[in-house]
C-alpha cells in the first residue's frame, strides 16, 4: 500500500522535469512554432543551441563608416541541423537559425581596452528553413519587443543578399568556422558563393 509520503515523492519525481522543461525547455529538440495566423513564436531557448559565430561590426555597405558606436552579432542554430549539417554539409527541413545584435561596450569593471557584449538584445533576426510552409523553403523573420512576428516580405533585400552572396543554402556559412570545412569537403558550397571567392569546388 503506498502511504502518502510514497505518493508525494513519486509525483515529485514524475512532475519536476516537466516543469522543470516547461520552464527551460529541451535543449535537445526544437522545432519552429507558429500562432494560427501564421505568425512565428520567438524561439526563447536559442541561447541554449549551437552557437556558430560573433561577427563584429560586419557592414554590407562600404559607404558605412560607423564611428560612435560598435556591434557585436552571435549566431546560433537549433540542434537537430547542426546535426545534420555536420554529417551532409548542408541544412534539413526545420532548421532554425537566430542572428543577435549586442552593442559593444568598452569601459567597465576591470576593462581598459578592447570590446565586450551589452546586456541588452537590440536586434533578434530568424531564418527559417521550412519547405511546407515557405514556397521559397526559407523565411526571415525580425523580432522587436513582441513574441511573435509576421513574415519578412520575399522582396526584401533580405533574401536577395543571402541567395546571391551566402556559401551554402542561402546561409552565411563563410563566416561560421567551424563548418566552412565541413561544406568545402562535402561539396556544398554554392555555385554563386564559389564565383566571387574564384575557387573551384572539388
Ligand atoms: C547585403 C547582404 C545581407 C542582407 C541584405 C541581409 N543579410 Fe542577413 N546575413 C548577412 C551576412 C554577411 C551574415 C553573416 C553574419 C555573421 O557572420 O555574423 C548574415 C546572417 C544572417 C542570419 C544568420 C543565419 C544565416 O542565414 O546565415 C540571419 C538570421 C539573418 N542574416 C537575417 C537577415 C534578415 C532578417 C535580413 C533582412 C532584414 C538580412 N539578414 C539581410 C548578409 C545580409
Amino acid at each position: 500500500m503506498m502511504t502518502k509520503t510514497t505518493t508525494l515523492l513519486l509525483s515529485l519525481i514524475v512532475l519536476l522535469p516537466s516543469a522543470f522543461f516547461r520552464q527551460y525547455g529541451t535543449p535537445s529538440t526544437s522545432s519552429p512554432e507558429y500562432t494560427s495566423d501564421g505568425q512565428l513564436k520567438l524561439p526563447e531557448h536559442y541561447r541554449q543551441w549551437v552557437y556558430l559565430t560573433t561577427g563584429f561590426d560586419m557592414s554590407y555597405n562600404p559607404a558605412l563608416t560607423n564611428t560612435d558606436h560598435h556591434m557585436f552579432d552571435n549566431v546560433f542554430v537549433n540542434p537537430e541541423a547542426y546535426k545534420a549539417f555536420v554529417e551532409t554539409g548542408t541544412w534539413p527541413d526545420k532548421t532554425i537559425m537566430v542572428l543577435e545584435a549586442r552593442l559593444a561596450e568598452g569601459k567597465g569593471s576591470i576593462n581598459q581596452k578592447g570590446n565586450y557584449q551589452g546586456t541588452k538584445v537590440m536586434g533578434l533576426e530568424v531564418h527559417i528553413k521550412d519547405a511546407a510552409r515557405f514556397p521559397g523553403k526559407w523565411a526571415f523573420f525580425g523580432f522587436d519587443e513582441g513574441k511573435t512576428t509576421k513574415m519578412i516580405p520575399t522582396d526584401m533585400a533580405c533574401y536577395s543578399c543571402h541567395s546571391e552572396h551566402a556559401a551554402v543554402d542561402t546561409t552565411f556559412v563563410q563566416f561560421y568556422p567551424t563548418l566552412l570545412p565541413i561544406a568545402r569537403s562535402k561539396g556544398t558550397l554554392s555555385a554563386s558563393y564559389l564565383k566571387e571567392t574564384g575557387t573551384a569546388q572539388k
